[in-house]
């Protein structure tokens, strides 16, 4: 369908999610479409609603591409005259697709759209057989956004990655801390949070305070480091958490900032939470020099932001629930960052890992939740897709996402009653499993 609407040289329209694995995946689509010659128009929206569905229908496009988003409106789709492709790994509501219209969801072939395959992932996959292989890496870098890559890759993913493996993509063993060459080593380890140093990661007294115990200064850059210093860091680190030494993933033809694909997803989720979508494509792109140092700011204005977030749950800790725990917050700074912190909370164990989390924050009239959970929970029979889905609902409100990731917004008044709801699906989650 796609090669059919490149062919008739039309303006292909793509609609993507605004983190980095949406934003990976509108890159894939959109970098794969420029090399072809072919015309397109992106948007990216923080997520799809009714509305923009709306106004996209009076568009004049042949051919729509939802990537990272568009599972949960299958039936609004179908009724598009044009033809639409959704490229998705969100769970899935069961209602077929029409001639119209291509459905790409790891779901369909029950394959777990959480761990193996992300929406930059399916968008690659739309794309791979127009000769693009070598666009493989964007799709990892969107499993590393939604955090499928920590530990290495698995089911499609780790097809992906031989496709990357093939073309350009190199594996090397090294140190996993983040900005070894622009930040000093204090700030590289407070701003490691995969996999989490407990003292360290989020903690820039802590990061400190490590450093002068190995005898290490703390403003020089890793990449400054002696040989010598390096060892002993990297034996220091491998004490507090071995998983800090393994595989980095890298595209050696990248320009420093942008080899480690890790690192890459979270510089296109800082332009994300920023709400500066058009610069993360451009940098996608490939696009430099300024774009990156403009990118380089907003990520230390959110590392700032999100080391603050962490203090406030340390100070603070979550609300407890009998199943469930929550973080509210009417606060500016922690409402931009609360989906991060409770992710992060959780595994820098700031919050007990043997609950899920929500975090709530205020937006005018309604809550926005982000909630997440460990895959151990998810074992133990855990779906906050499924769980913020059916409590939403119950209140006139809407959500979704992953079993170990998801999101809703509730209208305001009902906060309490579906707080209430939301733990008791939690504890029936647990208890039929
Ligand atoms: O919409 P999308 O699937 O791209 O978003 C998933 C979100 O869940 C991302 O923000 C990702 O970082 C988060 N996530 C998480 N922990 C996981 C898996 C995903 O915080 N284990
Ligand atoms: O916003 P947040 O990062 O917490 O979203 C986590 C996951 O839940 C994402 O995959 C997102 O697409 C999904 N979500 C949803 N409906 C919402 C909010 C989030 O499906 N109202
Ligand atoms: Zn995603």
């Amino acid at each position: 369908m796609l090669k059919e609407h490149i062919e008739n040289d039309e303006i292909i329209r793509i609609i993507s999610h605004n983190d980095a694995d949406g934003i990976s995946a509108a890159a894939v689509i959109a970098n794969a479409l420029k090399e072809e010659n072919a015309q397109f128009h992106t948007t990216i929206v923080p997520r799809l609603k009714e509305d923009v569905i709306n106004q996209l229908r009076h568009e004049q496009h042949d051919l729509f591409i939802f990537s990272d988003m568009g599972s949960s409106f299958v039936k609004e789709l179908n009724t598009f005259k044009s033809d639409v492709i959704i490229a998705d790994h969100h769970q899935v509501d069961g209602t077929e697709a029409d001639s119209n219209l291509v459905h790409v969801n790891p779901h369909l072939f029950e394959i777990d759209g959480s761990k193996d395959l992300s929406g930059a992932g399916s968008a690659y996959l739309c794309v791979r057989d127009l000769d693009k292989k070598h666009f493989a890496y964007f799709a990892l870098v969107g499993a590393f956004g939604d955090m499928q890559g920590q530990d290495g890759f698995n089911g499609v993913n780790k097809l992906i990655l031989e496709d990357a493996k093939e073309t350009n993509l190199e594996i090397n063993e090294d140190l996993k801390i983040v900005s070894k060459a622009s930040e000093p080593l204090f700030k590289s380890l407070a701003y490691t949070f995969t996999p989490p140093l407990p003292g360290i990661s989020g903690d820039l007294e802590g990061s400190t305070a490590f450093l002068e115990k190995i005898g290490l200064s703390y403003g020089i850059k890793f990449t400054d480091l002696a040989d010598e210093e390096k060892d002993v860091l990297t034996a220091e680190l491998i004490k507090i958490n071995p998983d800090i030494y393994g595989d980095c993933y890298l595209i050696p033809k990248e320009i420093p900032m942008l080899k480690d694909l890790e690192e890459y997803a979270y510089i296109l989720d800082a332009c994300g939470k920023n709400k500066k979508f058009g610069l993360a494509l451009s940098i996608a792109l490939g696009e430099r020099e300024k774009a990156l140092s403009t990118a380089t700011e907003l990520q230390r204005k959110y590392r700032d932001q999100i080391v603050k977030g962490l203090e406030w749950v340390k100070r603070e800790g979550a609300v407890q629930l009998n199943s469930s725990q929550y973080l509210y917050s009417e606060d500016k700074v922690l409402k931009s960052v609360m989906g991060t912190i409770a992710s992060i909370g959780l595994s820098v164990e700031l919050i007990d890992s043997s609950k899920p989390v929500l975090g709530l924050s205020r937006l005018h009239n309604d809550i926005k939740i982000s909630g997440r959970t460990t895959r151990d929970m998810v074992e133990r029979g855990v779906d906050l897709g499924k769980a913020l889905r059916d409590s939403s609902n119950n209140f006139g409100g809407q959500g979704g996402g992953h079993d170990i990731a998801a999101g809703a917004m509730i209208p305001y008044e009902s906060k309490d009653n579906f707080l209430h709801l939301f733990d008791e699906m939690i504890e029936y989650q647990l208890n039929n499993d």
